[in-house]
């Protein structure tokens, strides 16, 4: 063996899909997916023959194929007809009814919005839309600040079906009783994948985004035990692009088991990283949630006293909605016996 073979020439690459490495692709088949795909499929049916569609409630944790089973379901029903219209709009980026409504127009092609008020807009979409049928999909729902485009398509859009996404089964308790009773979703839970299944999904991934045998298979298996350990199928993606360009930087021809290493520590890093740009105390906050993901904000206040804390609660308060602000973290209201309370989470969206 040469000393340079191990180099990579101008000419040659590892990556023979960029775009197989990017969290929205959508790939061709979406094993293990099939039952929940289906069952999707089947509460719109009744939209092809001019009956009203079921209403659903998809929930289960980050990464793990909400999303994409739901745009999976709306590609095949795209190229099937003209006759329905799909709505797909993702509440983090729109998270007020008029901001919705707009995307809605945009989606719809109607260009005119410019200084018309949140209820011209209602007029326009639903002059549109009944004259056909439409699913509405609002994915991350839990970000939405009110529930009055939800009211009105409920009630102003005849044919249609409505599928709210979210990563959390109480939010359903938060949504108001009028548009409960209007909505009766049926529950559809995304559960995490095995470790077999999360390794079967990440072995089509990197064959589709890599040449045959770039990735080695140590490396390639640390990546899946790291993955497994998250719940997160974003978390084998972003090890196999980060190794990629670990190797890419070293012109190696072949992604090792010591660049996916250098990967796993980036994913550590990250958060600390992005933490940097945080003040101290803030960031204390976010370390003690980084490590109570899941607990009550009350339990939190009491862990930071504890560890010699000083603010008052109204100022933990405020920072953990500032964190929440900036992505670091989400919360969630919950209703439980003692009344209301928020849970607070850390987020690992944000790679
Ligand atoms: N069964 C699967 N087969 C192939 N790829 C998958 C599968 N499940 C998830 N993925 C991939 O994992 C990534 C994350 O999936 P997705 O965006 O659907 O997660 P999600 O459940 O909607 O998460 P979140 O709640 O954070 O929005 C996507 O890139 C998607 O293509
Ligand atoms: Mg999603």
């Amino acid at each position: 063996m040469g000393l340079f073979d191990d180099v990579l020439r101008s000419d040659q690459t590892l990556v023979r899909n960029a775009d197989a490495l990017d969290y929205e692709f959508l790939p061709k088949a979406l094993p293990y997916r099939e039952g929940q795909q289906k069952y999707l499929a089947t509460c719109i049916k009744p939209l092809f023959n001019s009956l009203p569609g079921r209403n659903l409630f998809i929930f289960g944790a980050p990464g793990i194929g909400k999303t994409a089973a739901t745009k999976f379901v709306m590609r095949d029903l795209e190229d099937q007809t003209d006759e329905i219209e799909i709505l797909f709009i993702n509440c983090w980026q729109h998270n007020t009814t008029y901001k919705i409504l707009m995307e809605m127009c945009d989606i719809l092609g109607y260009r005119f919005t410019q200084n018309k008020k949140t209820v011209e807009l209602f007029k326009v979409v639903s002059s549109m839309l009944n004259k056909k049928a439409a699913v509405f999909i609002f994915d991350e729902i839990d970000q939405v600040e009110d529930f009055d485009f939800l009211y009105f398509v409920l009630e102003e859009i005849h044919k249609k079906s409505i599928f709210l996404i979210t990563n959390y089964h109480e939010f359903l308790v938060e949504i108001d009783e009028r548009i409960k009773s209007r909505l009766t979703p049926e529950l559809v839970e995304f559960k995490p994948y095995t470790e077999k299944e999360t390794k079967d999904i990440l072995k089509v991934r990197s064959e589709l985004a890599l040449y045959p045998g770039v990735l080695d298979v140590s490396g390639f298996d640390l990546i899946a035990k790291k993955t497994f350990e998250l719940k997160d199928i974003r978390t084998g993606i972003f090890l196999l692009k980060e190794s990629t360009l670990q190797a890419e930087e070293k012109s190696s021809k072949r992604i090792t088991l010591e660049n996916v290493s250098e990967a796993v520590k980036k994913l550590e890093e990250f958060t600390i990283k992005n933490a940097g740009l945080l003040e101290a105390e803030t960031k204390i906050i976010y370390d003690l949630v980084r490590e109570n993901s899941g607990k009550k904000i009350g339990d939190l206040f009491k862990l930071y006293q504890k560890r010699g804390g000083a603010s008052s609660y109204k100022t933990f308060q405020r920072k953990i909605a500032k964190l929440e602000e900036g992505k670091f973290i989400k919360t969630m209201r919950q209703t439980g016996e003692g009344g209301n309370t928020t849970i607070v989470e850390k987020t690992l969206k944000d790679f």
